[in-house]
């Protein structure tokens, strides 16, 4: 497994596989790996002959008073993880590497990067599409691996490589849990044990609303006020939102089908969590 800091290597790296014809996968990650992490690396090496890793806590889509100097880093565990899945490379630039003095290009989906997460993390999508346009343009993937559990992400980076005609293949991927059904996140490590547990009102209220909706309830009134009755009684959840969208325009709905989002951010403590269900697909 080679580790590569540097772009330009990154680039001369990518040139022989592309030549040659091999596939390139590439999972974008910023590190702190964990089980969801491992579930797109494996898949990615089913997928590409060439399997790169990319790590980079990316300063560029964190708000001022959010966790950038905090999140959570561990380079050898992540490398030894990344051995252990089959990764060919990871990527690990330096922010300065990414964004030298003058940098000043901005990737905005527009629409796709207003509600939800965007609403309370204004630019937030635009600092993650940058900085996957430049991963894109770095490591030349043909497939990239994306997990569902940040599904505005995944939307966002869909509708970018689309619209700008990227020539990558996006894999959307389901979200992997802890035994008690937490989806797993690198934040889930500011949890305390009292915390953690609070944590699971999150996906107490997804199932709920699922249970609701499967017995035939379709208004997304009722939906949304059952499933916030569900994080009200868990005394540190505070919701930052709770919402039902159309699955892939994000656009809002009143009444709910088999490809309605339902998507929850709730602060437990200190960390912000999320989380979210296709109504009619699998948890
Ligand atoms: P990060 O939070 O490290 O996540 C990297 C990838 O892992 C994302 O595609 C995310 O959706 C996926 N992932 C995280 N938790 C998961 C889970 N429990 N199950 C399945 N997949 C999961 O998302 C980012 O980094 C960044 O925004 C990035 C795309 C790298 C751009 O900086």
């Amino acid at each position: 497994m080679k580790i590569i800091n540097s772009i330009v290597a990154m680039q001369a790296l990518a040139i022989a596989p592309e030549r040659e014809g091999r596939r390139i996968a590439l999972v974008p990650t910023m590190g702190f790996l964990h089980e969801g992490h491992a579930s797109l690396l494996r898949h990615g090496r089913s997928l590409g002959d060439v399997l790169v890793l990319s790590i980079f806590v990316n300063p560029i889509q964190f708000g001022q008073n959010e966790d950038l100097d905090r999140y959570p880093r561990d380079v050898e565990r992540d490398c030894r993880i990344a051995e252990a899945c089959g990764v060919d490379i990871v990527f690990m630039p330096t922010a300065a590497e990414v964004y030298p003095p003058g940098f000043q290009t901005g990737v905005s989906v527009r629409n796709l990067s207003l509600p939800l997460c965007g609403a309370s993390r204004p630019g937030h999508f635009e600092g993650v599409a940058t900085v996957v346009a430049k991963l894109f343009n770095i490591v030349r993937p043909d497939v990239a691996l994306f997990g569902t559990k940040d599904y505005q992400q995944l939307a966002v980076i869909r509708r970018m490589t689309g619209d700008l005609n990227m020539p990558v293949e996006i894999i959307g991927m389901p979200i992997v849990r802890e035994a008690d059904g937490v989806a797993m996140s690198s934040r889930n490590a500011y949890l305390s044990p009292f915390e953690r547990q609070s944590a699971t009102c999150l996906m107490r209220a997804l199932i709920h609303a699922r249970e609701m909706f499967a017995a035939g309830e379709r208004s997304v009134a009722i939906l949304l006020n059952e499933t916030r009755a569900v994080i009200e009684k868990e005394a540190s959840a505070v919701i930052d939102y709770i919402e039902f969208r159309e699955g892939s325009t994000l656009q809002e709905l009143e009444v709910a089908d088999d490809s309605t989002l339902l998507a929850l951010a709730v602060k437990i403590g200190k960390t912000r969590l999320i989380d979210n269900t296709v109504l009619g697909e699998e948890l």
